[in-house]
């Protein structure tokens, strides 16, 4: 589609509603929800902003329903066509399909990595929502502000156009969900069928602009040390407890040189979550690695494992130590912490939610 012909088909979206929207302002307030994103105010989608036009994805209320225009996760592909739904409200039986279609398709990797897409659908989750700052309440997981540049170039980011355009697989054929929406329940479809606890999930987020991108350097960088990690999520407004567990996570999937440049698995089971990784931390001998790459431990028994050195200060902190002991002793606990602060991480920056209380989705063996 051209961009006028895209322009005017959002001014007969505009159109269409206007006089629905009138009428859904006699409705008490409480019988419905805003799930349009308002510009912020210098951001307001120009005419001439086609880049700007076209990466926007939005909602519009119309009387009990709503209807959603939206783009590709990719904000530069002009191609891709605007899809429109009419009076739909999904509910949670509509987003139990996305995550089943999500599920099925995270097994779908064939030769990929370790058979599975679902790491690195975790980590978009992760990066998309580990922007957050808590004081100024920007970033999280609100807008899927990585589908824009910068943002989505930022070296933290590098490998995850993969992820992103995995997901775009799921959004083609629910166009009505928000990417904020699809690439969290990504990430709660991505513990749940790797054996992890179930995530309470939310359903609410909104796109919004690439103005709303958060700058360079708001996610982890894997050289530095404890103070760095309280800074960065404390930033996000976790604790040492918080981050202990989040790191868990790393019991998934592995490092890719030619993304982070570093290299190799955490565990021996990258596509399974335990709490294998706060095990091998403390049973193994961990030894710096000579090579030409960043620095990073393997273990000195088979070298085939690694360490990132964000992941050593786990146990070499006080405080980081108790609760990675903790959790290394036992897995319930574990994933009972891991699983509130999974909820917690992938909530952050999201002001409003459509569904009150959190759902937990069904895993497909639980289908079955
Ligand atoms: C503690 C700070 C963290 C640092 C410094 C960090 C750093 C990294 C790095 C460097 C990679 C390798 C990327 C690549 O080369 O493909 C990675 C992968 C990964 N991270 Fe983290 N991470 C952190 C926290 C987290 C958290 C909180 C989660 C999720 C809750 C997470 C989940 C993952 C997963 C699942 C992968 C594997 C991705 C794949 O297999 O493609 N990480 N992380």
């Amino acid at each position: 589609m051209s961009f006028s012909l895209l322009r005017a088909s959002v001014a007969r979206t505009a159109a269409r509603s206007a006089a629905p929207r009138a009428a859904s302002r006699a409705l008490p307030r409480a019988a419905f929800r805003k799930y349009s994103t308002p510009p912020p105010a210098s951001e307001a989608p120009k005419s001439s902003n086609t880049g700007l036009l076209i990466g926007v994805a939005g909602a519009i209320l119309v009387g009990g329903g709503y209807f959603f225009f939206s783009s590709s996760s990719d904000a530069t592909d002009a191609k891709s066509p605007i899809k429109a739904k009419i009076n739909f409200v999904p509910t949670q039986e509509d987003y139990q399909k996305v995550y089943n279609k999500i599920a099925e398709l995270l097994d779908e990797a064939g030769d990929y990595d370790d058979g599975s897409y679902g790491p690195v659908i975790l980590r978009l989750a992760w990066h998309s929502s580990g922007t957050y700052d808590v004081e100024t309440k920007t970033g999280g997981s609100n807008y899927a502000t990585m589908r824009f540049e910068p943002e989505s170039l930022h070296g933290a980011n590098a490998g995850l156009d993969l992820a992103r355009g995995v997901m775009e697989k799921i959004k083609v054929q629910f166009p009505w969900i928000s990417y904020g929406d699809l690439w969290t329940l990504g990430g709660v479809a991505a513990v749940q069928e790797m054996a992890g606890p179930k995530i309470p999930w939310r359903a609410g987020r909104v796109d919004g602009y690439a103005e709303q991108a958060t700058p360079d350097g708001r996610l982890p960088d894997a050289t530095q040390g404890a103070a760095h990690l309280r800074a960065i999520f404390g930033r996000m407004g976790f604790n040492d407890q918080e981050i202990v567990a989040l790191s868990g996570a790393h019991a998934l999937g592995r490092c890719h040189a030619n993304r982070s440049g570093f290299e190799g698995p955490w565990t021996f089971s990258p596509t399974t979550l335990t709490n294998d990784y706060f095990k091998l931390l403390f049973s193994e001998s961990w030894v710096w690695k000579k090579w030409t790459g960043p620095k990073q431990l393997e273990d000195k028994k088979t070298k085939t494992l690694m360490m990132l050195p964000t992941d050593y200060v786990i146990i070499q902190d006080k405080s980081f130590k108790k609760f990675a002991k903790a959790y290394s002793d036992d897995n319930e606990l574990f994933f009972k912490d891991f699983a509130a602060v999974v909820a917690k991480l992938f909530e952050l920056g999201v002001p409003q939610f459509s569904s009150p209380e959190p759902w937990v989705m069904k895993t497909l063996d639980e289908q079955k």
